[in-house]
């Protein structure tokens, strides 16, 4: 009876500790998962930017900006567009009706891209991390909720900027020298800009 009374209490040991091996390989293989869903950072680029206002540098430490409007540019974003936003941003660039009235899941329908909506009001660089990370990436919120989906691993980043610059293209003057100046607002102030050159001029 002793004898298999210390066995099983040798058993529960064993079995102890498995689990807690068990649970501690669990955690540790969560944590690196949750880890390399974190957005990518240049660590380097991260340690140079710190203390600039995070506003100029984007989530990812790259600025983004859009090239000059070519028609052929603007035709491949025009058919990546009908392809992968039309969906939701509707084929005439139109949206979603009430699209700034959140639905009953708390969440924004998709706004228009035309000159009625808002995404003229972005920089470039913003645009852009929109599309491809995601708004809460690209807003630095981590809780921010949305339909918009990140289009990282669909869209190449000059596939981003061609449908960028097919939607710029349909901007009247007023929003586009109202977007030129959103960039400027963003640049003006960039690490790289300060690094080399005068700063006066801007
Ligand atoms: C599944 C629906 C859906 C698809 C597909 C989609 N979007 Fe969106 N998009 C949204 C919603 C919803 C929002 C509003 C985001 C929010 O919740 O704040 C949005 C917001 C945006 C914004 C920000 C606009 C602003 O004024 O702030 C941009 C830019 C954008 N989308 C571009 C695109 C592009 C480019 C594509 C295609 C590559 C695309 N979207 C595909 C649903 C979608």
């Amino acid at each position: 009876m002793r004898l298999a009374g210390s066995f099983s209490l040798a058993t529960t040991k064993i079995v102890t500790s498995a689990i807690v091996i068990v649970a501690f390989g669990l955690l540790l293989s969560f944590s690196t998962w949750i880890a390399a869903k974190e957005p990518l950072m240049n660590p380097e680029l991260m340690e140079k930017l710190a203390g600039e206002p995070v506003v100029n540098v984007g989530s990812d430490g790259l600025l983004v900006q859009l090239p000059e409007d070519t028609p052929e540019l603007i035709s491949t974003g025009v058919a990546l567009y009908g392809k992968y936003c039309s969906v939701c941003h509707g084929s005439n660039l139109q949206g979603q009706t009430n699209w700034q009235i959140a639905d009953e899941f708390g969440l924004l329908p998709a706004p228009p891209h035309d000159a009625t909506g808002h995404t003229w009001h972005h920089a470039d660089d913003q645009l852009f991390e929109i599309v491809k990370y995601g708004p809460a990436v690209a807003m630095r919120d981590p809780d921010y909720r949305s339909r918009m989906p990140a289009f990282e691993s669909l869209l190449a980043d000059d596939e981003i900027l061609s449908i960028l610059l097919y939607l710029r293209s349909t901007w009247p003057k007023i929003q586009r020298q109202w977007q030129k100046g959103a960039n400027e607002a963003q640049t003006g102030n960039q690490w790289w800009r300060k690094e080399t050159t005068d700063t006066s001029e801007h």
